[in-house]
């Protein structure tokens, strides 16, 4: 039995960049409650995307729940200007050296849900110490930084794993997948216990938007 139904979040990197509102307003057209925002360094990813002024304006305009990925080296230096632009949710990753514990209960104090991210190599070992203080577990089903690529399978079995471990503690954390999620790989990540899917190409370039975000909706 799934601990949470399955929840569909476009992510605005494979939106229009000239019109980015357009694009966030096409996801609430769709009947969908997430967008999902991807913030690169340049440095932890070899790319650069959006900041927290980007957010702030997309807020002014926008009352969906804003799930943002940090991809930062250091993201305790800017959770404060992403929480203040108008973040629900920030993610951050496990692999950069800084105090992860520490940035997770700021986010918290700022009025943010927490997640914590771990690349496709990273093993699920290595979040252990801060599940029970997240809302989101979000496992990289692609090296991060770009949006286009494909899915790797082999990232499912850590998938199956951080969902036993969730069982096993009684957590309720939602577990999230992002990188090449579309209808034909999220059916696997539903099956290994995913119940909440970043999509960015594959809804962009959905025909009809609204039946490929009812497809999610009955996984
Ligand atoms: C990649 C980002 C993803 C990306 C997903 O580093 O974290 O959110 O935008 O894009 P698709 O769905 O095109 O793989
Ligand atoms: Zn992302």
């Amino acid at each position: 039995m799934a601990l949470h139904p399955p929840l569909l979040a476009p992510s605005i990197l494979a939106g229009d960049h000239a019109h980015l509102a357009g694009s966030v307003a096409a996801i609430a057209a769709a009947g969908l409650e997430w967008v999902h925002i991807d913030i690169m360094d340049g440095h932890f990813v070899p790319n650069l995307s959006f900041g927290p002024a980007t957010i702030q304006a997309l807020r002014r305009n926008s009352r969906l729940f804003f799930d943002v990925h940090l991809m930062l080296d250091n993201p305790h230096r800017y959770i404060e200007a992403f929480a203040k632009a108008g973040a629900n949710l920030i993610s951050i990753h496990i692999e950069p050296d800084y105090d992860v514990p520490d940035t997770l209960r700021r986010i918290r104090d700022l009025g943010c849900q927490t997640g914590i991210v771990l690349n496709p190599g990273t093993p699920a070992s290595a979040i252990e110490p801060v599940l029970d203080t997240v809302d989101l577990v979000l496992a990289m089903t692609v090296q991060p930084g770009f949006g286009g690529q494909s899915f790797r399978e082999d990232v499912l079995p850590k998938i199956a794993e951080i969902d036993a471990r969730r069982r096993d503690r009684g957590l309720t954390f939602r577990l999230e997948v992002d990188g090449g999620i579309d209808l034909t790989t999220a059916p696997r990540c539903r099956a290994a216990g995913t119940d909440t899917f970043v999509a960015g190409t594959s809804f962009f370039k959905a025909g009809d938007r609204a039946a490929f975000s009812a497809a999610f909706a009955a996984l």
